[in-house]
């Protein structure tokens, strides 16, 4: 069976630099989820998300934008923007975990609510031709929270329906809920993604064995950490590249550049290439106590001297 592997959004990793970037030096990556587009009450899409899906950012990417929401009218107004742009898929985040959401009855914090989901399904459906795609974690509270939701679904044409195996209220904490998952796919006629945890060549092949019926992969922190994964995957070899350093600092230095003519000053930089680098060392673990020392760089100065020491130059 063919593997397509999507990149899972991360808000503040995952925008059109960091694609284009990982895309340049890596590949492997069918489909990137751009991470999600919020409203906050005002029908107006900030800058920074119009930025990020705008197609000359993305013109050698697949992308599919995403939204956060509970609100049908801010769901059509979205889908209004993303159809004026020449996209026609629009992903539904069910998934995020953090109180500031949940406690508004967004993200995972929607899962209990099947009528309010269904309510907002219907208008969409009714009110447009968007083709609706699904990411959502087992439900808020516990893992049968989704089994209510899920055949409800099948009364509307959704795309497909990404699966996080992990409650809410875990946040990012604790295993994944392989079981929980399981259920999913009994209880459902939908199109279903798996998501969570995919780390390593070995991870995923774990998971690919235990559910050989999946075909569309999601890989969120997993491709920051090891940006080399989609093609160890796709090559089923866990080697990295005999250039893995070369390839790994080109496309640092990309990112960082884009990064530097983005934010203004050398701190918020630093911060920003700070919180990569939290994810990057995970291929480059004997060098794990550099990460403090990014972290108090006091210039670029600093901060190059310690990359230079982690990729050994
Ligand atoms: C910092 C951060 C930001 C995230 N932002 C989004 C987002 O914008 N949209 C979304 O659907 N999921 C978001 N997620 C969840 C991931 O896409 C993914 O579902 C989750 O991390 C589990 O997959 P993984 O184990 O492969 O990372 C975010 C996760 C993290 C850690």
């Amino acid at each position: 069976m063919s593997v397509t592997l999507l990149s899972s959004p991360l808000q503040g990793f995952t925008d059109f630099r960091f694609r284009n970037s990982f895309n340049q030096y890596f590949g492997g990556i069918d489909t990137f989820y751009a991470p999600y587009i919020r409203l906050n009450g005002k029908f107006d899409i900030k800058p920074a998300y119009q930025k990020d899906i705008a197609l000359k950012n993305n013109e050698f990417l697949n992308v599919i934008p995403q939204i956060m929401t509970n609100d049908a009218d801010e769901f059509l107004f979205v889908v209004k923007y993303i159809q004026s742009l020449g996209y026609n898929e629009l992903n539904w985040n069910l998934g995020c975990p953090y109180p500031m959401v949940v406690n508004k009855c967004m993200g995972s914090g929607l899962i209990q609510d099947v009528k309010r989901i269904e309510q907002i399904l219907e208008r969409v459906h009714n009110e447009s031709n968007v083709t609706v795609s699904m990411k959502m974690r087992l439900g808020y509270d516990n893992n049968e929270e989704i089994l209510e939701v899920l055949p409800m679904l099948d009364q509307f044409p959704i795309k497909n329906v990404a699966i996080h195996a992990r409650i809410g209220k875990q946040l990012y904490k604790g295993g994944v809920d392989l079981d929980g998952f399981e259920r999913c796919l009994s209880v459902s006629k939908q199109k279903i993604y798996y998501n969570g945890d995919i780390t390593s060549l070995e991870s995923f092949n774990m998971l690919h064995n235990r559910f050989p019926q999946i075909d569309h992969w999601m890989i969120g922190r997993g491709l920051i950490s090891n940006p080399f994964l989609p093609q160890m995957i796709k090559n089923n070899s866990p080697e990295f590249p005999a250039d893995k350093i070369e390839v790994f600092s080109k496309f640092h230095d990309t990112l960082f550049h884009e990064f530097e003519q983005s934010l203004s000053g050398a701190a918020h930089l630093i911060i920003k290439m700070h919180s990569f680098w939290e994810y990057f060392i995970g291929i480059f673990p004997e060098h794990s106590k550099a990460l403090k020392k990014i972290k108090k760089a006091k210039s670029i100065n600093d901060y190059d001297r310690v990359v230079k020491e982690i990729l050994s130059m």
